[in-house]
Order: C-alpha cells, then structure tokens, then sequence
C-alpha cells in the first residue's frame, strides 16, 4: 500500500485509473516520478484548455508574485480583480451582447457557482421548482446535486434531492422526437404534475453525461419556451465554456442569450481554483453577502484569467485554431470508429470535446487502461462510464494530438482484437 491508500479517503477516483505519481507537467505533457512521459487527454477534466504551467500565464503570476500582490482579498476591491472584470467585459462579454450581465465571484468550484444561480433564479422568480435534463452534470454539492442526474453521485446524498423536475435532453428518445414539445406539453397542463419552475438548467454539450449535444435549434426552441413559462434559463458552461466548443461560450452557435451563465474550471486558465456566475443586471436582487464564501476572492487566478482572455481572445484566431483541431480529432476519431467497430462504434460529442461511445463500459474501460500503458491520459464519461472522452488542451499542436490519436487508435485495435480472439476461442 503506498501513501494515498494508507493515508487518503477512499473517495479518490481518478487515480485508481491512473496510479502513477506525477511531478511535472507542461503544455499537453505530465511526467511522473520514474521520468515517463504522458499526453494529456484529461487536461483536469477541462480545467486545462490552455495547457499545464502555460508559459504566458505563468510568467503573469510570477511577476505578480514577486510584486507582492494581493493573494486572498475576500470580496474586497483589488487591483487584480479589477483588471479581470475590465478585460472580461471588455472582450468576453460586450462583444457577445452580453454587456448589461454582472459577475458573481462565488466560492471556487464549479458546484459553488450552480448553487448560487440556483439560488438565485429561485430568489428572482420566488418558486422553488427547477428543470433539469437527463444525463446533465452540475456538481455534488446539495442545490446542484440536485439538479444531477447522475445515479452514482445522487447516491452519495444521504438525504432527499428535491424541487426538480427532470426533462429529457434534446434526443434523449431518439431522434424522431421533439422532447421540447413534450416540456411544453407538461408545463401548459395545469394538471400535469410539475410545479411551476423558476427555471432550466443546461449543458449545451453535456460533459460529465456523454457528450450528448443539444442542437442549435433544440436550444433556440428552449429559449423560446423558457419566455413562454416564464422560466429563467441557466445554461451551465463550467465544462463546454472557455473555448471548448469553439466559441468562448458553448452557446454562442445557437446565438440565443441565457439569463444565467455559470463559468469555473478553465475560467482561470491556470488550472487555479475560480469560478463565475453572471447574469442580467436586472437580476441582481441580492443582499450584499447573501452568497459568499471565503475564497472568493483569489487574486492569483484574477491574474492568470485576465491574462488567458487577452493572449487567447482578443481576436477570433484562437477560435478559429479550435475549430480546426476540432475537425482533425473528430475526422481521426471517426476513422478509428469505422476502422475497429463500424456497427459498435459510435462518434459523440463537438468540435475539441468529442470521444468514441463503445458498447459497454468495460470496453470503454478497457481502451483507457491500454492508453494510459503506452502513455495516454485519457477518461470515461456517459451514463454507463461508456464514452471515452477526448479532452485535450486547446492549445495542444497538432503533432502532439495525432501521436495522442495514434495511442488511442493502438488501444482500440489492442482492446478489439483480444475481444475477437477472446470470442473465436
Ligand atoms: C457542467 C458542470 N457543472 C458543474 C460542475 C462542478 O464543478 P466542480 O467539480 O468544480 O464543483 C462540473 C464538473 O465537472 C461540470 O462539468
């Protein structure tokens, strides 16, 4: 037994996938103790779409740190923020109408910026009940538990998950039907069981659930009803946000604008703890501290953020870069997916957060743990851990995603010839 079995809960995951100890990591890269060398098809589950210790970023903090800057400022004022909120604005969010929204800085996680627009969708509209989707993540904490589909997580409750209403996601029941007809149908019946809900919320691409897409009309269509029904729409984009899907926001294709907005993992570009709930001006019906947290304030990823925002997205070429990779993973992962199962294999996902559904979850399982031997970071995602999950850093070139998919592609003809040898014996 080494340290973290001795001595860590039981509750860690990812390393039970992935054993190694590792001590350094640059770009799409890791390395462990013994001085093997890993790409990184995981990037912190999307908290790395600018790479590890990204030269740019680092160089801001250092500089920073050698200034004396502030580190942990609560909610008070500090130069850092300042900076971010001017840069956000100014690049982010004006230039995608989105210039009478404010910014929340909630507590650091993910789950922590759902919570507060859960809390204050339901604060806005004064009804308890939300709309959540099949298979959506939201995190682990109790409002965004809630709203998690997932049974495994659900499970670990220990106490009763209420006041959400579950909808199926865009194809859910395939796709000849219009699950959007069926929620309006349930929330025009007076009768229908489902309390009035104050709001939705959404994945665009659904991350955590298996990289199931809501297409662009599915989404214009649920803004549409969202005004019908008098519904707020939150779309959650802590994993498809920050350049994953090509665009900074995941919904910016469907040019619809949500009322919410919730930003974490990549938010900071760092891999440093930060997260974001923005919303209309005209919402901002809080009390001044209603919401907080002691870390809400950490000016080390104020500085990494607003450095990721002006290197990156001062223009549309990194976008444009995204894409382009996004088509080359995809057309490579389509290959492999006709090459070794063209009946079993099955495509899923957009642009850089796509990844290959096998038919159960110990194939999908298999092919991770064949990876990782030869030197490939990669994880499962789906309601039965069935999808394997291509989440490459955005910033990764080219030569290192195709040797990235040529593992892949060596993993899944290893993992589907012992499955034929296995059957012809
Ligand atoms: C879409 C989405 N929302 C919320 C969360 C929760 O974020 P955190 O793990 O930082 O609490 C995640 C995490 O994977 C996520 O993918």
């Amino acid at each position: 037994m080494n340290t973290f079995e001795h001595h860590e809960s039981s509750v860690r995951s990812y390393c039970r996938s992935f054993p190694a100890t590792f001590k350094q990591a640059k770009g799409a890269n890791l390395i462990d103790e013994e001085g093997k060398e890993y790409l990184d098809f995981l990037a912190g589950a999307g908290s790395l779409n600018y790479g590890h210790n990204n030269p740019v970023l680092k160089h801001a903090l250092m500089t920073y740190i050698e200034s004396d800057g502030l580190t942990h400022g609560l909610d008070m004022y500090s130069s850092a923020k300042e900076h971010f909120i001017e840069r956000f604005q100014n690049i982010i969010l004006k230039p995608r109408g989105l210039k009478n929204y404010v910014m929340q800085f909630t507590g650091p996680t993910g789950s922590n910026a759902v919570e507060a627009a859960l809390k204050l969708a339901r604060k806005v509209k004064g009804r308890e009940n939300i709309i959540a989707f099949t298979n959506g993540f939201h995190g682990v904490t109790g409002a965004s538990l809630s709203c998690t589909a997932n049974q495994h997580h659900r499970g670990g409750a220990g106490t009763s998950l209420n006041h959400v209403s579950r909808m199926p996601f865009d194809g859910y029941f395939g796709e000849n039907t219009n699950t959007l007809a069926m929620i309006d149908k349930l929330l025009s019946d007076p009768s229908s069981g489902i309390d009035k809900p104050a709001a939705v919320i959404l994945e665009t691409i659904q991350g955590e659930g298996g990289l199931n897409v809501a297409s662009s009309a599915w989404l214009k269509g649920l803004r549409k009803l969202c005004d019908k029904h008098d519904m707020l729409m939150i779309i959650d984009d802590i994993q498809a946000g920050c350049g994953r899907s090509g665009d900074f926001f995941s919904f910016e294709e469907a040019g619809i604008k949500p009322d919410i907005i919730t930003l974490s993992k990549s938010i900071s570009g760092y891999g440093l703890p930060m997260a974001l709930t923005i919303f209309r001006k005209d919402l901002d019906i809080w009390k001044p501290g209603e919401h907080n947290g002691t870390f809400r304030g950490n000016n080390h990823a104020f500085i990494t953020a607003a450095t990721a925002i002006d290197t990156y997205w001062h223009d549309n070429l990194f976008s444009k870069d995204i894409k382009e990779k996004g088509n080359l993973l995809r057309k490579r992962l389509r290959n492999i997916a006709d090459r070794f199962g063209p009946e079993s294999l099955k495509l899923k996902g957009r642009c850089m957060m796509s990844g290959i559904e096998c038919p159960s979850e110990e194939i999908a399982g298999q092919v991770v743990q064949s990876a990782y031997k030869k030197g490939l970071i990669i994880e499962t995602c789906g309601n039965r851990d069935q999808i394997v999950k291509c989440f490459a850093p955005l910033t990764i070139s080219n030569e290192e995603l195709e040797r990235g998919l040529n593992l892949l592609e060596k993993a899944f003809s290893e993992v589907t010839s012992n499955i034929a040898t296995a059957a012809a014996s």
